[in-house]
Order: C-alpha cells, then sequence, then structure tokens
C-alpha cells in the first residue's frame, strides 16, 4: 500500500517511505528534481491554496483553433507569424492548464490525493506559474526563450499518461464511481495532446521541413506512417518472442493527404500491440509454423479516412467486450501482482503475462511515453481519435478474431470541422 501524502510531507515521503515505492512512485518523487529551486518549489506547494491567478484564468474560455486555421494563417517572410503564434499560445495555454488544474482539485480525494496523482497535478501548477509569468512576448528574443521553455516543459511531462495510468489504477478499488475517472481521463489525456500539439507545432515553424507546416505534413502519405509504425511493433515482439506476425496493408494505399502525424503516432502502435499480441499469445499451442497475418486497411474519402486493423487472434470473450474501452481495464496479468488493476484473474481470463513484458518497452510516440499493459491504449486512443472529430470502434468475432476501425476527419474536409 502507498503512503498517501500531502504535498508538504514530500519531503518525508522521500526519507521515510522509499523502500516502499513503486518504481513509478520513485519516478514521481524523482520528478520533483525538475524543481530547479527552493524558492520555486515553496510557490508552487503553496499555490495547492492560494491560487488566485490559476482560478481568474480558469473563468476564461480556450479558443481552439480549426486545423485549416492553423494551415493557413500565412506565413510572412518576416517571420511575424512566429510571433503572433507564440502570443496565442501566451495567452492560451496558461487559460488550458488552469482548467487542468481545476479538475485535479474537483477528483474524489481518494483520487486527488494519490501520491502520483499530486505529483501530476504539482507539475501543472508549476506549467502554469512559468508560462503565466512569462514576460509580455514582443521579440525574437523573447520569442526564443518563450520557445526553450514550452521545451523544458514538454520534456518534464513526458511522462504525464504513465503517471496517470499507475496513479489510477493504484486507487480504482476506492472509486465509486469509474464514470467520473474516464470524464477526467478523457478531457486531461485529450487536453495534453492539444497542449502537446499546439506546443509542438510551434516549436515547428521555424523550421523548413519539407512538406510541413508546423506540424502539420501537407501531404503525408499513410501507408508510410502505417509501415514505420508497424516495423516498430513487429521488432518489439519479434525480439521478446522471436516472432511476430506479418502485418499486410491493402485499400487506398496511395492515399495521401495533410494531417498531423502526432495523435497517429499514438494510436497506432497501441492498436497494433494490441492485435500483435492477441495474436501471439493465442496461437502458442499452434504446430503452424506461422502466425495469422494481421492485416490493414485503408479508405480514404472526401470527408474522412478509415483505418481498419483486423486480428486473427481469437477474439475478445463476451464478458469482457464491455470493459476492454475502460481505463485501467487490462488483462496483462503482470499487474496482477501488484493487485491493483482489473486483471485476467478478476476478470476471469487467463490472460499471459508473457505479452505485458513488451508492453515495458518505451512506446515511442511523442504523447503516451512508457506504457506497461495499464489498460490505457485502447481508452486513450478512442478519446484522442473522439477529438480529431473521429470515432474508434472494436468488432469482434468470438473465437476468430477482432477488427478496430480508426475512423478521423480529414482536416480540410467540408462541414464541422474539429478544433485542436
Ligand atoms: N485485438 C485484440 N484482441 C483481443 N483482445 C484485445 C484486443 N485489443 C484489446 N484487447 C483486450 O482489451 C484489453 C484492454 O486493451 P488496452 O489496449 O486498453 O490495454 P492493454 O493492452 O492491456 O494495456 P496498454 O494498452 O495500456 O499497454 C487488453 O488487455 C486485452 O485483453
Ligand atoms: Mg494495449
Amino acid at each position: 500500500m502507498l503512503p498517501r501524502c500531502r504535498p508538504f510531507f514530500f519531503q518525508q515521503t522521500t526519507c521515510q517511505c522509499r523502500k516502499e515505492l513503486s518504481s513509478t512512485t520513485q519516478q514521481f518523487i524523482e520528478f520533483r528534481g525538475v524543481l530547479s529551486s527552493e524558492r520555486e518549489r515553496n510557490r508552487t506547494v503553496s499555490s495547492f491554496y492560494n491560487q488566485p491567478a490559476i482560478d481568474a484564468a480558469a473563468c476564461k474560455a480556450s479558443m481552439r483553433l480549426t486545423p485549416a486555421t492553423i494551415l493557413y494563417s500565412g506565413k510572412s517572410k518576416d517571420g511575424r507569424h512566429v510571433l503572433k503564434s507564440a502570443q496565442y499560445l501566451q495567452r492560451e495555454l496558461p487559460i488550458r492548464i488552469a482548467h487542468r488544474i481545476k479538475d485535479f482539485r474537483n477528483l474524489p480525494f481518494i483520487v486527488g490525493s494519490n501520491p502520483v496523482i499530486l505529483g501530476v497535478h504539482e507539475l501543472y501548477i508549476r506549467a502554469f506559474n512559468i508560462l503565466n509569468s512569462f514576460r509580455p512576448i514582443l521579440t525574437d528574443e523573447d520569442e526564443q526563450k518563450y520557445c526553450m521553455k514550452l521545451q523544458e516543459l514538454l520534456e518534464d511531462h513526458k511522462d504525464v499518461v504513465s503517471m496517470l495510468a499507475e496513479g489510477f489504477r493504484e486507487c480504482r478499488r476506492h472509486v465509486t464511481n469509474q464514470e467520473v475517472v474516464a470524464r477526467f481521463l478523457d478531457t486531461t489525456l485529450t487536453s495534453r495532446l492539444s497542449i502537446r500539439m499546439l506546443a509542438q507545432h510551434h516549436l515547428a515553424l521555424r523550421d523548413d521541413k519539407p512538406n510541413h507546416v508546423g506540424i502539420i505534413n501537407i501531404s503525408m502519405p499513410l501507408k508510410d506512417l502505417i509501415e514505420r509504425n508497424s516495423k516498430f511493433v513487429t521488432r518489439m515482439a519479434a525480439h521478446k518472442y522471436g516472432r511476430a506476425p506479418t502485418i499486410k496493408m491493402s485499400g487506398h494505399v496511395d492515399a495521401t493527404f495533410p494531417y498531423i502525424e502526432l495523435p497517429l503516432e499514438y494510436i497506432l502502435p497501441e492498436l497494433l500491440k494490441n492485435a500483435v499480441r492477441a495474436t501471439i499469445e493465442n496461437h502458442l499451442e499452434d504446430e503452424e509454423p506461422h502466425l495469422p497475418p494481421i492485416h490493414i486497411t485503408i479508405a480514404s474519402n472526401e470527408i474522412d479516412f478509415v483505418i481498419r486493423i483486423s486480428d486473427r487472434g481469437k477474439g475478445i470473450p463476451h464478458h469482457l467486450m464491455r470493459r476492454v474501452l475502460e481505463y485501467n481495464f487490462t488483462t496483462a496479468s503482470s499487474l496482477s501482482e501488484s493487485g491493483a488493476t482489473s486483471t485476467a484473474a478478476e476478470a476471469g481470463d487467463d490472460g499471459s503475462s508473457a505479452f505485458s513484458d513488451m508492453m515495458e518497452a518505451v512506446n515511442p510516440g511523442p504523447v503516451g511515453g512508457p506504457m506497461h499493459g495499464f489498460g490505457f491504449g485502447l481508452p486513450t486512443s478512442r478519446a484522442y481519435a473522439q477529438y480529431m472529430g473521429g470515432s474508434l470502434k472494436v468488432q469482434t468475432m468470438q473465437g476468430i478474431g477482432t477488427d478496430v476501425y480508426l475512423r478521423l476527419r480529414h482536416i480540410n474536409s467540408q462541414g464541422e470541422a474539429f478544433r485542436i
């Protein structure tokens, strides 16, 4: 059982309880290393209770932009678009972060006082203070200093998804209303995605990467992106098991259109890991020398594009179907050893731990960070897809396999566009 400590006691927590802490909790405690000075830390801690600036920012409405606005907002030769973009971020980011801090405060006490979740809460307060106190951006020099701050914050927050996964796993058994948690995580994770997209877009504006305007690839070959992620997941599986199913692609494989790679770099490996895991785990006893391949079908039309990932991993049992999109639901049994999550045992399944080791490899996506079979892959991917104006649907044929449909709107399609 982890100690439940208020932030004031972090110092004591480190000294007295270190032996009892999980590696992620230790990671969380070490995040304090990023608090560069005692004064800054005191300011952050007192901010839990005394936060008029956060309260004021949390009352303001966030201004979400359509990708088309971002794409066509013009590139001026004198670089003024970069300054304008920084000024937009300077107003916008503290507001978005303040909304998230408000959500942390509204979590049920038993959840909000979990040390790992408090750690993320504190990271958000620190980010707010840094960005909100930054001097007005009026010159190129200001903008460059602001970029350095953004870089640092992106780095400091890179493990937030796995910290939240760990924190919510630890307190899951105490949560009576899972819907509150699901809503919090949907909003926090998608807002984090949007903040990272905006920050990375700004940082990329000065790069002259061919075919790109900031983070938007103006002619993204979807096939290449899928291939890259397939290779990554195949390598992971081959490394762990000495085998991996082949991944085949068909349909509109020549489709090329403007899009943002960042969310796909998170969603695709998560869906592929699931398909590969199911294929390997459910053919362990097979005499057949080859695993059944995974088929990916692409369809692109004027409004949206669809990626279907079909595996022959024997499907998802009826009694698990309604739970696979819940946060922290996993059949990866390694986590059952720490006893804090919904496990195969609880679900009546005999989920093998073999594949969960593979999940410990770092997800290369800039969004997700390391994942360990926390039961975050599907719900996070669905939340991201919905945020991007799309959907994620799971269809399964028990005894045969599973099809996952990822549907995303084109950023230049007619009609209601999504906003970042
Ligand atoms: N293609 C699939 N075939 C069979 N079962 C699946 C498939 N995809 C997901 N599942 C089931 O749904 C559960 C939840 O999936 P999810 O991706 O959310 O979490 P995870 O894979 O267990 O952990 P994480 O993704 O956080 O590493 C899995 O543990 C697995 O039991
Ligand atoms: Mg998964």
